[in-house]
């Protein structure tokens, strides 16, 4: 095939706790990401108000509709539909369902993920979290009553956003909420999140009332071959990328017992058994896909990288948008399904002057990134839509507001919106359906 296909999704992503703000209102009650205390977030920052997208989603979408987005991924709070046990907030549902509203009203299309790490802190506070096994019943809940509240106007469901993620920080490397270090029990919340997952699925499937389309939003990656015209080299990037470092413990641990019904272990201590996973094996109609950066450059994945003469971001990860390329093409081969992206961007220390950010190295970011999903789908591999991450400037979790990776510049002083020059230019390859890459 020549260029993208005509329906291509291009759009963009956020998440609730993130952009939304509003943390107490309507009767919402906190995540655990509110409670977070101060010296666990860069300069004591908290999202309490973030970018206020609670009371401007509509000057939000009216953007998005301005730089001719077909989609637009977020997530819902939990907490803000369901603020305590055995209670649904219907002041936050109006919410959710005046913001699908809104998007159908500009012809964008809603990507609703359900859990994007902002578990409600009385879940945490009186269960622990996804430390029990009672959260796969509760979560069961949440997704039942959203689905019955949405499922009208929305199709596309993605069930979690990077469960490797918020488990791996969440409770081993206790860097993102709920700080926690409970190593040797990791297995356990692993099969918690994976039942959890199932049973979304389930629920979706029984009570949708327009067709669905799930997915997941997997913290995805690959190694990128040393050699990329050597078949030897390929083929070893590929094996690497299931089973060698951030292979096997990113991708193969999840993806395998997920999507095949396949145990899978890493590190040893990490384990999902053969007989779990078929039972939680999960029929996606896509896979969805977050990428950022090569496993090649991660220290997880390659021990320590000399990066000082390489491209990076102002959190210091490497640009090199091969990784997308060799992502979706490996994860494609291996389980064969549809690939949506549903996270792709970069930050930086954006200054707005003359009212203008010119964020050239962003463009030039998206431009070779997207170059390579283009190659990806000349080459064959099926991927039906780019989301890129962020649409605004935004709460970059323990890394507080000061990373950028907006396509829209947010004041955090006054909450004004700027479309930044990369911005424009998303606008200009949405228009030309990327012609010119
Ligand atoms: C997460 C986002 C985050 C982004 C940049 C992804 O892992 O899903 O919430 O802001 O990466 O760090």
């Amino acid at each position: 095939m020549k260029g993208f296909p005509n329906d291509f999704i291009w759009g963009v992503s956020t998440s609730s706790a993130q952009i939304e703000g509003g943390y107490l209102d309507d009767g919402r009650t906190p995540s655990i990401w509110d409670v977070a205390d101060k010296s666990r977030i860069k300069n004591g920052e908290n999202c309490h108000v973030a970018c206020d997208h609670y009371h401007r989603y509509k000057e939000d979408i009216a953007l998005m509709k301005k730089l001719g987005v077909k989609s637009y991924r977020f997530s819902l709070s939990w907490s803000r539909i369901i603020s305590k046990e055995g209670g649904v907030n219907q002041k936050g549902l109006a919410f959710y369902s005046s913001l699908i509203d809104e998007l159908k009203k500009n012809g964008i299309e809603p990507m609703v993920t359900l859990y994007h790490w902002d578990l409600p802190w009385w879940i945490e506070a009186k269960y622990q979290g996804w430390m029990n096994r009672k959260i796969v019943d509760l979560f069961n809940e949440y997704v039942k009553v959203v689905v019955d509240a949405f499922s009208d106007r929305v199709k596309y469901w993605l069930t979690f956003n990077e469960p490797q993620c918020f488990l791996m920080n969440g409770y081993v490397t206790c860097v993102h909420a709920p700080f926690k270090r409970v190593i040797f029990r990791f297995s356990r919340l692993l099969r918690h999140f994976m039942l959890a997952n199932k049973r979304a699925v389930d629920t979706i499937r029984a009570y949708a009332k327009t067709k669905p389309l799930i997915g997941l939003s997997f913290g995805s990656g690959a190694y990128i071959p040393e050699n990329e015209n050597d078949p030897k080299s390929v083929e070893k990037a590929r094996h690497d990328s299931f089973y060698k470092g951030m292979g096997a413990m990113n991708n193969r641990l999840y993806f395998d017992p997920v999507l095949s019904g396949k145990g899978a272990s890493s590190y040893l201590i990490y384990h999902v058994s053969n007989r779990f996973a078929k039972k939680i094996k999960t029929d996606f109609d896509f896979m969805a896909i977050n990428n950022y950066e090569a496993f090649n450059y991660s220290p997880w994945g390659n021990g320590k990288v000399d990066k000082s003469n390489l491209k990076t971001n102002s959190l210091d990860w490497v640009i090199d948008g091969r990784t997308l390329y060799w992502t979706s093409k490996f994860i494609y081969e291996r389980y064969k399904l549809p690939l949506i992206i549903t996270e792709n961007g970069m930050c930086d220390n954006d200054v707005l002057i003359d009212g203008e950010v010119n964020d050239e190295k962003r463009i030039a970011f998206m431009d070779e990134y997207i170059h390579y999903v283009k190659k990806a789908v000349e080459d064959g591999i099926d991927i039906r839509g780019y989301h890129y991450w962020s649409f605004l400037d935004n709460f970059e979790w323990a890394e507080g507001y000061e990373p950028r990776f907006g396509l829209v510049y947010v004041d955090y002083e006054t909450l004004d919106r700027t479309i930044k020059k990369s911005g424009y230019h998303y606008s200009e390859i949405i228009k030309t359906n990327g012609e010119k890459l």
